[in-house]
């Protein structure tokens, strides 16, 4: 991080003042083109995108000091949670140099930038300035267009929702003075551990150092809320996966809360439709069905119980287009799983029981909890990572790593365990491109026939 400094002695220091928003580098949010359709058509809108406050630069609010180097936390300005929160400013993104972020119309291309301080980004689509646009899909679809023909192992390009605060947390934590703006307020089903702050609060406390990711590390309390993955995928495999929480909305857990067995908040491996998992070896990949070496749209439809947005979240369907050509998802072929091709409850807790996983989406609420999150309305995350702890096996390998491979459920893809261990990058640098997404009634963001 001391490169910043270096960049940026010559700025004037700004009247800055906790979880802060410093003013050395101007945020300038990435215009993103979104469009909404209903059965009589479609309006594009003007939004913009904000990098998670994660990523961004932490500094003293009168200097250029940075309160967290790498992965270890400067004690003398972080004394305390409530100290560091209010001493420590999160500053504007250089999107595109340093975090390899660009956008274009209504494209967005995320590079896996190796040499930044943080690999990879998270973004969040923003309503205004200073509120993320919430996004309820019941009994409604959203199509987006991905190109993944530079997504190799181990790294995946994510479209999902999560259920963050809309302001990113600073009308309720009385120490964020950051906001959307600035990207805070971030939670998944996972509970992430490796958050600087969560609910305003530095978490300092119980820090622990990563000893794999030098940028990383973990602290005592996790942020949990419900999640919907859309797409998670590489060239090589893909996935789309449900996770819900028993919690309304982002919650700061401790301890047993944040696992995912029954004394947990959230559904941590959710119920997910892999095809390649599911059995369709020949359906995703470079030269497969769907021909990850070219672009192609991936529709997704929200079906409720009674065909109304007041109805339970009863499916998740999935279709792709590609050259013009609409293909259902893959089957199922997993004996002991019904011969389904999207997510229902029953297909959830058939698919658990098969590959003998425990199952702890109904437990939490299966899609009906997730109904209830996009009722609450939830934040689009696009984001492009690795995964230094299971080298994203679980999504394009064998995972768990050692389990017998002929066990059902334990083959997600081609990749090799090696091939997921992110070392140099390749030249040019891999990258996601998400474009034209779209979102409405059922039906109305695909011209080609259903
Ligand atoms: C941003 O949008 C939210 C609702 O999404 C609204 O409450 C707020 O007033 C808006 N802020 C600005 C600055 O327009
Ligand atoms: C759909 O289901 C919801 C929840 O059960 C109910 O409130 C609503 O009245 C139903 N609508 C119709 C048209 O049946």
């Amino acid at each position: 991080m001391l490169s910043f400094a270096a960049l940026y002695t010559a700025s004037l220091l700004g009247a800055v003042c906790g979880q802060q928003a410093g003013t050395l580098v101007a945020e300038n949010h990435p215009p993103l083109a979104v469009t909404e359709c209903a059965a009589n058509g479609c309006i594009q809108t003007s939004k913009a995108i904000t990098l998670d406050s994660n990523w961004r630069w932490l500094h003293t609010t009168q200097g250029f000091t940075s309160c967290i180097s790498g992965n270890q936390w400067d004690a003398s300005i972080c004394s305390d949670p409530v100290a560091c929160s209010t001493s420590c400013a999160l500053d504007g993104a250089d999107y595109s140099s340093t975090y390899g972020i660009r956008t274009s119309g209504n494209s967005l291309t995320l590079k896996y930038v190796y040499s930044s301080p943080f690999r990879g980004s998270r973004t969040f689509l923003l309503d205004n300035d200073s509120t993320y646009k919430l996004f309820n899909l019941k009994n409604k679809e959203l199509a987006f267009d991905v190109d993944v023909s530079q997504l190799p192992c181990g790294l995946n390009g994510a479209l999902y929702f999560a259920e963050l605060p809309a302001d990113g947390g600073i009308s309720t934590q009385v120490h964020n003075k950051a906001g959307a703006k600035y990207g805070t307020g971030y939670c998944d089903s996972k509970c992430p551990h490796e958050l600087k702050f969560i609910a305003g609060e530095a978490n300092i406390l119980d820090w622990t150092p990563s000893n794999l990711d030098p940028n990383s590390g973990t602290g005592r309390y996790g942020a949990c809320c419900a999640e919907m993955d859309i797409w998670e995928a590489n060239s090589i495999s893909s996935a789309y996966t449900a996770h819900p929480c028993s919690a309304d909305g982002l919650h700061r857990c401790e301890g047993s809360e944040c696992d995912g067995g029954p004394t947990g908040v959230c559904d941590k491996d959710g119920c997910d439709f892999n095809p390649y998992r599911l059995g369709s070896k020949a359906f995703f990949g470079r030269g497969k069905t769907i021909d990850t070496n070219k672009k192609f749209t991936v529709l997704t439809q929200f079906i409720t119980s009674n065909g109304t947005a007041a109805g339970d979240l009863t499916e998740v369907r999935r279709f792709y287009v590609q050259n013009g050509v609409v293909r259902q998802n893959s089957v199922s072929s997993i004996p002991g799983v019904p011969a389904s091709n999207s997510l229902t409850d029953s297909f959830c807790s058939a698919q658990k029981s098969a590959f003998g996983d425990t199952d702890s989406f109904a437990p939490k609420g299966g899609l009906a909890g997730i109904g209830k999150a996009f009722e609450r309305g939830m934040v689009l995350v696009m984001s492009i990572e690795d995964d230094s702890d299971r080298n994203m096996l679980w999504l394009d390998g064998t995972y768990p790593p050692h389990a017998d491979p002929l066990n059902p459920g334990v083959v997600r893809g081609e990749c090799s365990a090696g091939e997921g261990i992110i070392v140099e990058p390749d030249d040019p640098a891999p990258q996601v491109k998400f474009s034209n997404i779209r979102y409405g009634d059922l039906g109305s963001t695909t011209s080609v026939n259903m």
